[in-house]
């Protein structure tokens, strides 16, 4: 797997363009198959999840291809297969969002249980019983989900646990239903309402979208449509994060501020001076951090994506933070930072992190996605140099995290696998590549 190299110290400074939500990109490329004609989705990050859903969907009937204004294509007109394939399935959780697209397009899916993953053991059982309220058949045999319905019929369903995968799937499912779906105790992410004007701007008729109660009247046919996604709030907290960490300044471009309201007051109160504008935000720093306390919660709670990059910037904070994760299991960086320097002591779902002066560059490595941006931003706070290795799994939800960091300052180098030069020539190359011909 390749490696970043860092070496920390310099503080962050410039202006950085925030890319599409990953979290949104993949909901949305998954609807745009329900529909009849060719849909074009701008402000799609190019990260490994939004390949593989696309390879996911390929595999499936549809075509999809970026063209050379990095605009999406899909046009799912031959999506007829409804077998997805373990081998991509398994790499990614948010392609059991195909389970919805396939029952409501094809009456029929097969598709891997997702499993467990580096956050514990993520169930779907929610989703399962949401589809069976929907009246589909569901079997599980050898690993997979069956699942079948000769129509889908609106249902009163009341989800057990604010879900926004749950909310998401059916809200697919139920798009192209006979009758109203109400959704009870929906999420209430930027994700799901995007996904929902999305349908929306493709004549579904969905209510609701941020509220917790979430009101889908089926319609018949969707039409496919131009649409830009919203601007992925955790790579903006990310990089807010990164500015108090490195004492810097920066200018976050296409953020949507509303969508940041918990992360922007919790990092005040680390003692980020924030500004903002109608789609930026400035962001300053100018002294060690102070300590937070902290509880993830669904949106508009802090986000559970941001709980480890916040823990490593309060892992050099003055004093001692207590930060509370309610949604995964999600401490597994813990060990890596401390091997950083970091004083941090874990009880069942509660990190007390004694903020230390200086952390120092060591050999650590990313276990998933979130936690290997938060060894990320240690590593530019740190003093000498950091080896990260695993930086793929940081590939699937960043795009080009380490460019956007080298051009605000940081000293930091990707030391390829030597399967690819490059993770742009990667990009660029066999993944651009083999997306620019899909279906064509
Ligand atoms: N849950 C169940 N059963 C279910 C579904 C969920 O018990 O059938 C539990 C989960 O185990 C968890 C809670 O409900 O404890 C909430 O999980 P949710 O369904 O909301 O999570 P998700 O849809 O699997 C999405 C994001 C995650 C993000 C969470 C929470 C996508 C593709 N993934 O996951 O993003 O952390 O919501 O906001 O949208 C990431 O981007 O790094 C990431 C993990």
């Amino acid at each position: 797997m390749a490696k970043l190299l860092i070496r920390g110290g310099t503080p962050l400074k410039g202006m950085v363009n925030i890319s599409g939500a990953k979290n949104s990109a993949l909901p949305i490329i998954v609807a745009a198959c329900l529909a009849d004609g060719e849909s074009i989705l701008e402000n799609i990050p190019q990260d490994i999840d939004v390949y593989t859903i696309s390879l996911i969907l390929r595999e499936l009937g549809a075509e999809i291809w970026f063209d050379e204004k990095k605009r999406l294509h899909v046009i799912p007109d031959g999506l007829e297969r409804y077998q997805a394939s373990y081998d991509l399935v398994r790499k990614m959780r948010a392609s059991f969002y195909v389970t919805g697209l396939l029952l409501a397009r094809l009456g029929k899916a097969e598709v891997p249980l997702p499993g467990g993953c580096a956050l514990g053991s993520r169930p779907v059982d929610y989703h399962l019983k949401g589809f069976q309220s929907l009246g589909a058949k569901i079997n599980i045999e050898h690993g997979f989900v069956k699942a079948e319905a000769d129509e889908l019929m609106g249902s009163k369903i009341y989800i057990n646990r604010s879900s926004v995968g749950t909310t998401i799937n059916l809200m697919l499912a139920a798009s192209r239903a006979k009758g109203t779906t109400i959704l009870e105790n929906a999420a209430k992410e930027p994700e799901v309402v995007d996904l929902a004007i999305y349908l929306n701007s493709m004549g579904a008729r969905i209510r609701g979208a941020g509220t917790d109660v979430i009101r889908i009247d089926g319609v018949d046919t969707l039409k496919g449509t131009e649409y830009g996604i919203i601007a992925d709030r955790i790579e903006a907290g990310t990089f807010i994060v990164a500015c108090g960490i490195t004492n810097g300044e920066l200018v976050l471009g296409n953020v949507v501020p509303e969508h940041l309201r918990s992360t922007i007051l919790k990092c005040e109160e680390a003692g980020l001076e924030i500004e903002e504008g109608t789609n930026t935000l400035r962001v300053r720093s100018t002294g060690r951090p102070l300590s937070v306390d902290l509880e993830t919660a669904p949106y508009p709670g802090f986000p559970t994506d941001l709980q480890q990059p916040f823990a490593a910037m309060m892992s050099i904070a003055d004093g001692t933070s207590i930060i509370r994760e309610t949604i995964f299991d999600r401490f597994r960086y813990v060990d890596e930072l401390r091997r950083m320097g970091a004083d941090i002591r874990v009880d069942r779902d509660t990190a007390i992190i004694r903020g230390v002066s200086e952390l120092t560059g060591a050999q650590v490595e990313a276990t998933d996605l979130r936690a290997g941006a938060a060894l990320v931003l240690a590593a530019l706070a740190a003093k000498g140099e950091t080896e990260i290795s695993g930086v793929e799994l940081v590939d699937r939800g960043y795009e080009h995290l380490d460019v956007k960091l080298r051009q605000l300052g940081a000293d930091i180098e990707r030391i390829p696998d030597g399967e690819e030069d490059t993770f742009e020539e990667y990009l660029e190359g066999p993944l651009l590549e083999s997306l620019s011909k899909m279906g064509r």
